[in-house]
C-alpha cells in the first residue's frame, strides 16, 4: 500500500516506525515529518493542515491510505473534505473521524453534551458565553474551589485554567469570554466541578461499529518535577498503568467506552479512527476529563512498542469494518518514555542546537519530535519537544532506568528532561 501519514511529532515517528514494519506497507510518505520519520519513509514538505496540498499529493501519488496524527486537520474536517471530493479515490482508507466526530475534541461543550446524552460519567458542568457572564459568576460562586474553566475550542493544550480563589476564577472567566484570551476558542467557556484523583489515558481504535482497546498509558504533562510548573504537550509516559487493572478497565469499558462508541453510532457520526479518553480515577471510578480524537503524544511512544499487531493490517480492518475479527496482542513488558526538550519550553526556547551522541544510545528506541537536518546534515533541534527515549523493561523501574541513562548520554545545549517520570507509580 502507499500510505500518507500527517504530522511531525514523536507520535508520528512512532506511527511511521510501526507501519514501516508491515509487509503491507510498500511506500510511506510523511507530511511534513521530522528527521526521525525520514528514516522510515519519505518526508514531504507539506504542512499537515494544507488540505488542498494533501489532496493534490494523494491524487498524484495514488495514495491508498491516509493516517492523520494531530488534531488540527481532523477538526478542520479533512475526512469530509476528502470524501466529498469526487477527484479523490473513494477506496482510499482514511484513519480519521469525520468533522462531526472531531468535535469531541474540537468543542468541550459538544463533548460535555455528548456525555450527558449518553450517561457517560464526567464532572458536572455548565457552559457560558459573554452574554451569560453574570450567570457564570453565580455558577462559580455555587462551586467549591478549585475552579476549572475550559475554553470551548482548540487552544493548543492551554485552554484549561484552574484557579484556587473565586476572584481569580471570575477574572479568568472575564478574560476568556470578554477579552478573548484564547481568541474564538473562548467564545464559550465550560465551567466544571474539580475532580480529585489520578489521571490516565485510554485509547481505542474504532471502525465505527466495533473497537479494540490499546494498552493504557499515563503521561506527565507539567514541565517540572513533582508535576509542577506550566503544562506541556507531555514530558514522558509509561505503559501499562498499574492501577488500571482488569477491574478498573472493565468499569472503563462498560461505563465509558461502550456508551461512547454506541453514542457515535446512534448519532450517525462517521468515525474510523482513534478515540483518546483522558480519564480521572476518582476512588476507583473512572470519569472522562476530556476526549481527543487522535493518539496521544508521548503516549503513542509507549503504546505502539508494546503491541505486536501489524498496524497497517489493523488500519485495513478499520477501513473494511472488520475490526471485530482482530485481537490486540500486547507484550507483558512495561514501556517508559522520557522526553528531551529545549530549555525554556513550553515558553520561548531556541532552536537549531546540534544534537550529539544519539548513536551512543543502546537498547532504547528514539522517537524524534522537533528535529531536522541542517545543510551539513547535522541533526539539530527544531521544536520544544525534541526526542522521546523509549525503553522496554520487566517493569516500569527497569524501563525508566534505561531511558534515563540514555537521556543523559544525548547532548544538546539547554537540554532539559524530567527525571521523575513514573515515580508516583512506584510506591
Ligand atoms: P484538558 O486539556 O481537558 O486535558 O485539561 C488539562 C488538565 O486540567 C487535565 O489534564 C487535568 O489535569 C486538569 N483538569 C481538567 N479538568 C479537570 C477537572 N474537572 N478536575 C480536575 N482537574 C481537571
Ligand atoms: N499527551 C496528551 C496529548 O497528546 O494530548
Amino acid at each position: 500500500m502507499r500510505i500518507l501519514l500527517l504530522g511531525s511529532g514523536g507520535r508520528e515517528h512512532a506511527l511511521a516506525w510501526k507501519m514501516k514494519q508491515s509487509p503491507l506497507c510498500k511506500e510511506l510518505y510523511i507530511a511534513p515529518g521530522n528527521a526521525g520519520t525520514a528514516e522510515c519513509g519519505i518526508n514531504i514538505p507539506l504542512p499537515d493542515s494544507d488540505i488542498d496540498g494533501i489532496k493534490e499529493f494523494i491524487r498524484t501519488h495514488n495514495i491508498d491510505m491516509l493516517v492523520v496524527g494531530p488534531e488540527q486537520p481532523l477538526v478542520m474536517g479533512i475526512y469530509n473534505k476528502l470524501r466529498e471530493d469526487s477527484s479523490i479515490n473513494k477506496d482510499i482508507i482514511i484513519i480519521a473521524p469525520s468533522q462531526e466526530g472531531a468535535k469531541l475534541e474540537g468543542s468541550k461543550n459538544f463533548a460535555k453534551e455528548f456525555m450527558k446524552r449518553h450517561n457517560i460519567p464526567t464532572a458536572a458542568y455548565q457552559t457560558f458565553t459573554a452574554d451569560t457572564l453574570k450567570d457564570g459568576y453565580a455558577f462559580l460562586q455555587s462551586l467549591q474551589p478549585p475552579y476549572v474553566l475550559k475554553a470551548d475550542g482548540l487552544a493548543a493544550g492551554k485552554g484549561v485554567v484552574i484557579c484556587n480563589e473565586l476572584h481569580e476564577a471570575q477574572s479568568a472567566l472575564t478574560s476568556m469570554l470578554v477579552e478573548g484570551q484564547f481568541g474564538q476558542a473562548s467564545n464559550q467557556v465550560v465551567i466544571e466541578q474539580f475532580l480529585t484523583g489520578i489521571e490516565l489515558s485510554v485509547f481505542v481504535l474504532t471502525d465505527g461499529q466495533s473497537y479494540v482497546i490499546l494498552p493504557s498509558a499515563k503521561d506527565y504533562k507539567r514541565i517540572g518535577e513533582g508535576d509542577t510548573g506550566l503544562n506541556t504537550g507531555g514530558m514522558g509516559a509509561v505503559s501499562p498503568v498499574p492501577f488500571a487493572d482488569a477491574r478498573f478497565m472493565d468499569k472503563v469499558e462498560q461505563r465509558i467506552i461502550i456508551p461512547t462508541v454506541k453514542g457515535i453510532q446512534k448519532e450517525n457520526i462517521n468515525y474510523k479512527g482513534f478515540i483518546f479518553f483522558g480519564l480521572m480515577n476518582v476512588s476507583g471510578d473512572p470519569f472522562v476529563i476530556e476526549y481527543n480524537v487522535r493518539l496521544g503524544d508521548p503516549e503513542t511512544e509507549v503504546i505502539l512498542p508494546r503491541m505486536t499487531n501489524d498496524l497497517v493490517e489493523l488500519f485495513v480492518a478499520v477501513g473494511n469494518q472488520t475490526l471485530h475479527a482482530i485481537e490486540i496482542n500486547i507484550i507483558d513488558e512495561s514501556a517508559a518514555t522520557v522526553m528531551l526538550v529545549s530549555g525554556g519550553y513550553p515558553a520561548d526556547y531556541e532552536k537549531g542546537k546540534i544534537i550529539y551522541n544519539i548513536e551512543t544510545v543502546e537498547n532504547s528506541l528514539i522517537f524524534h519530535a522537533g528535529t531536522k537536518r541542517n545543510d551539513t546534515d547535522n541533526l539539530i533541534t527544531a521544536g520544544g519537544r525534541v526526542l522521546a527515549i523509549t525503553s522496554l523493561g520487566e517493569n516500569i523501574v527497569s524501563a525508566l532506568t534505561l531511558s534515563n541513562q540514555n537521556a543523559e548520554k544525548i547532548k544538546f545545549e539547554n537540554k532539559h528532561y524530567r527525571k521523575d517520570i513514573g515515580k508516583d507509580l512506584m510506591s
